[in-house]
């Protein structure tokens, strides 16, 4: 049936782009979303219309606004309540994207907001500064909600942060661009077809112009599309400095013409237009110079194995305009210097590694009798998609991991994961490029390439709501190329004053755990359940003696976060044991 839904819209796109292809005339003020700033942030989410185009105007989605959503300024460890209250008719989840946050909290699938009601969750903020963001994330729902509007910036200030001097007058010299390219239909809404998004918008605008003043001005770039990379650069080819990825600053700025931003990364530049007053520069993306197999590109896929009418979408391969930047005096106190140093960067350390898990991207047959296309999906981790009610991983809390990411298929994919920031170690068997070597938590692992990325699982554990990974690719999100897993405490049920408390040593262990308790000869039963809660070990024992304790092997299982419930006379607890 989605199938054959696509098909028509197909036909639909193709007049329609006929229609649209020559409007790049008109120009629009680029519009700056307003800033949010305090403590308690109330969030309505409703719908409206925006004319986007002359004629029949748009049905959107906004918060606190027919169209888009303010953005949010916040202080390092401000304790913030965020009220978002849905006004829709429908249910939406509301997931802040990059922010370490406890699994109730993150605004997950699991955790959604019917029509009419609100949802108040409150945290406090842990992040160091950075550009991070908030959208929707129900089940199979997240590029209609994002596509119609529902995207915001989330910004974090800290001392270190503020200490450099950098621009920070918000629509001044801190500029947000989120720049989107959405489909639209006939009618002019904005439609779910991720091959035919042909609309390039910044902050809402399309054809954006904006004045800047001439001295060093920072850009905050977040790629809010459904499929679709960016290639940054600008007009005049001028040099321009990274200086933050995904999670925050980096510990120099990165001097560059060119920069990649996949759906869902975020980065941080500063251009200085010292001396340019009254001239006019192009923020471009020059989607010619992009690489293969990324959507936006010159071609992706082979063979059998292309996307359905790639082609067809003038945007792929092809170099387009983002904002034409007017440049005018400067401001009162202008910042003129591009610093030389940010921020320390102390990745996490190899030598304490836990756990490597690898995740496969693959296709996967979700219609009997379908035959997937590796580049056009539907595309899978691990040979599985999305289940509500699966977890598909158990890490325990403080477990540093080195995941490696593996693409068998012929489209990159920007892989998300919640609740944490990682370091990229390896891609394609190599040192990662300068511009991801920093705080990230999207990385676009590109066709047959594989990715390796190091992070530490802290703070929050729960038993029950889990976090999600997924490709960023909101088409791939919503047809599910997504995954959760729980952090859980693998100390909890152990109490210490309990007559019959118990010690298990070594925890994590790849051999045996020893497991000592105050026991009085007494019998025990103990049962080994593995993440999904699956038996795989139950024995009884006759004597035991707190001396002798018992010993549990742990050599033949596979790696991974166990439970153990151990019966004796004087009760019942369960604890978490971790091979690793
Ligand atoms: Cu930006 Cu799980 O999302
Ligand atoms: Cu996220
Ligand atoms: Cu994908």
């Amino acid at each position: 049936m989605v199938r054959i839904k696509l098909e028509l819209l197909k036909i639909f796109f193709a007049a329609f782009i006929l229609c649209i292809s020559g409007n790049g005339l008109a120009q629009n003020a680029l519009y700056i979303p307003p800033a949010l700033t305090g403590t308690t942030f109330n969030l309505n989410v409703q719908s409206g219309t925006t004319q986007l185009y002359p004629g029949n105007p748009t049905p959107t989605y906004g918060i606190n606004g027919s169209f888009l959503s303010p953005t949010i300024i916040v202080n390092k460890n401000d304790v913030v309540t965020l009220n978002v209250i849905n006004n829709l008719t429908v249910a939406t989840t509301m997931h802040w994207h990059g922010l370490h946050v406890a699994p109730e909290n993150d605004g997950g699938p699991h955790q959604s907001i019917s029509a009419g009601s609100t949802w108040s969750p409150s945290f406090e903020i842990l992040n160091n500064a950075g550009t991070f963001w908030y959208h929707p994330h129900g089940e199979g729902k997240t590029e209609l909600h994002v596509g119609k509007g529902l995207a915001g910036l989330f910004i974090i200030h800290d001392p270190a942060e503020l200490a450099l001097g950098l621009p920070q007058t918000y629509g001044v010299d801190d500029i947000p661009l989120i720049v989107q390219t959405k489909a639209f239909d006939v009618l002019q809404q904005i439609a779910i077809a991720d091959h035919m998004d042909t609309a390039v918008f910044v902050n809402g605008t399309r054809n954006a112009t904006h004045n800047l003043p001439s001295q060093v001005v920072r850009m905050r770039l977040l790629n809010g599309s459904s499929m679709r990379s960016f290639y940054f650069g600008f007009s005049n080819n001028m040099t321009f400095y990274q200086i933050a990825t995904d999670g925050g600053l980096v510990e120099t700025p990165n001097a560059l013409t060119r920069l990649l931003i996949a759906p869902g990364e975020r980065s941080e530049i500063l251009v200085d237009l010292s001396g340019m007053n009254g001239q006019t520069v192009d923020l471009v993306s020059y989607g010619s110079e992009m690489p293969d197999g990324i959507f936006g590109s010159p071609s992706v896929g082979s063979g059998a194995d292309t996307m359905d009418m790639y082609m067809d979408n003038f945007l792929n391969g092809a170099d387009f305009n983002l904002v034409e930047f007017t440049i005018g005096a400067q401001t009162g106190s202008p910042i003129t210097s591009i610093p030389s140093t940010l921020v320390p960067y102390v990745p996490f350390d190899i030598a304490d590694v836990d756990v490597n898990r690898t995740l496969v991207f693959d296709t996967i047959t979700l219609v009997q009798g379908d035959t997937p296309n590796r580049a056009e999906g539907p595309f899978g981790i691990n040979n599985t998609t999305f289940n509500m009610d699966s977890i598909n991983i158990t890490i325990p809390l403080n477990s540093t991991e080195i995941w490696t990411l593996k693409n068998n298929t012929l489209i990159a994919h920007p892989f998300h994961i919640h609740d944490i920031q990682f370091n990229v170690i390896e891609k394609n068997g190599t040192t990662p490029p300068i511009t991801e070597q920093g705080w990230k938590d999207v990385v676009l692992v590109m066709p047959e390439d594989s990715v390796k990325f190091i992070t530490r699982f802290t703070t929050f554990t729960d038993e029950m709501v889990p976090y999600m990974y997924h490709c960023h690719l909101l088409h791939h999100e919503d047809d599910g190329m997504m995954g959760s897993f729980l952090v859980v405490d693998p100390f909890a049920g152990i109490n210490e004053n309990d007559i019959s408390s118990f010690e298990v040593f070594p925890n994590p262990s790849s051999d045996e755990w020893n497991i000592t308790g105050k026991w009085g000869n007494e019998s025990v039963t103990i049962q080994l359940t593995d993440a999904q809660g699956k038996e795989v070990l139950k024995r009884d024992y006759s004597n035991v003696s707190a001396e002798e304790g018992i010993k549990v092997s742990a050599s033949t299982l596979n790696a991974g976060i166990y439970f153990l419930t151990i019966v004796s006379e004087k009760g019942a607890q369960k604890l978490h044991l971790v091979r690793n």
